[in-house]
């Protein structure tokens, strides 16, 4: 039998070559899903010398527009872990936020959290919504994040505490199903 060997070359190359196909893919188990209860407040300084919250552009009708539409901010503030400015810094927040409404005082935001303490120190939460900044308690969506916050889902709520002259203090509370 010449073609014997051929065969069984053959049928070793091709061994060979699905194990070769099989490395570029892995399936494995991700562990029990864990529920994390975050509490913690924003704080957002909009004017003086040194804001977090900064307007970088609108439109030509923006001034006119009873909501200010179009108005687009960019933030880097600051997340602590009480209500008073002077309470321990817990993370930031970095995102945009764009007025997005023309009949109601409503933005669209899209936030980074970025925790710099405690047992999710370098880890980020996405989270992503719609903002109708007079109601009394919000709603957003965790969308996302990375390092302990890896494939997370979750909600957000939000309140206004605190809406003194050139600042801003949000209460949140985020619910967060992460690995
Ligand atoms: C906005 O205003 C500027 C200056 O008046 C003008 O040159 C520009 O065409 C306007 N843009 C639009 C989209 O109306
Ligand atoms: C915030 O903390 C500072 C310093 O600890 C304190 O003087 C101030 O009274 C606090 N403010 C409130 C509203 O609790
Ligand atoms: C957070 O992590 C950074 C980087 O690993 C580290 O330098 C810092 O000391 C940590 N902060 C706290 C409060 O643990
Ligand atoms: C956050 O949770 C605390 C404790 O349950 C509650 O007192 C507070 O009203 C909640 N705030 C928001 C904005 O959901």
């Amino acid at each position: 039998m010449k073609g014997a060997p051929t065969v069984a070359l053959l049928l070793f190359f091709l061994a060979i070559a699905t194990s070769m196909a099989d490395d570029w893919r892995e399936t494995v188990g991700m562990g029990q899903p864990k529920v994390s209860h975050l509490h913690f407040y924003f704080q957002g300084v909009l004017t003086g010398p040194n804001p977090t919250s900064v307007l970088v552009a609108e439109l030509n009708s923006t001034q006119a527009s009873p909501t200010s539409f179009g108005s687009i901010y960019v933030h880097d503030d600051l997340l602590t872990e009480g209500p008073n400015l002077t309470s321990k810094l817990i993370g930031t927040v970095q995102g945009i936020e764009v007025v997005s409404s023309q009949t109601e005082l409503s933005v669209t935001m899209a936030l980074n959290f970025v925790f710099t303490d405690g047992e999710f120190n370098g880890s980020t939460l996405t989270v992503v919504g719609r903002n109708p900044i007079l109601q009394d308690v919000r709603e957003m969506s965790v969308v996302g994040g990375n390092g302990a916050f890896r494939l997370a889902q979750g909600y957000a709520q939000l309140r206004t505490i605190l809406l003194a002259t050139g600042s801003l203090t949000v209460e949140y509370n985020v619910t967060v199903i992460h690995y």
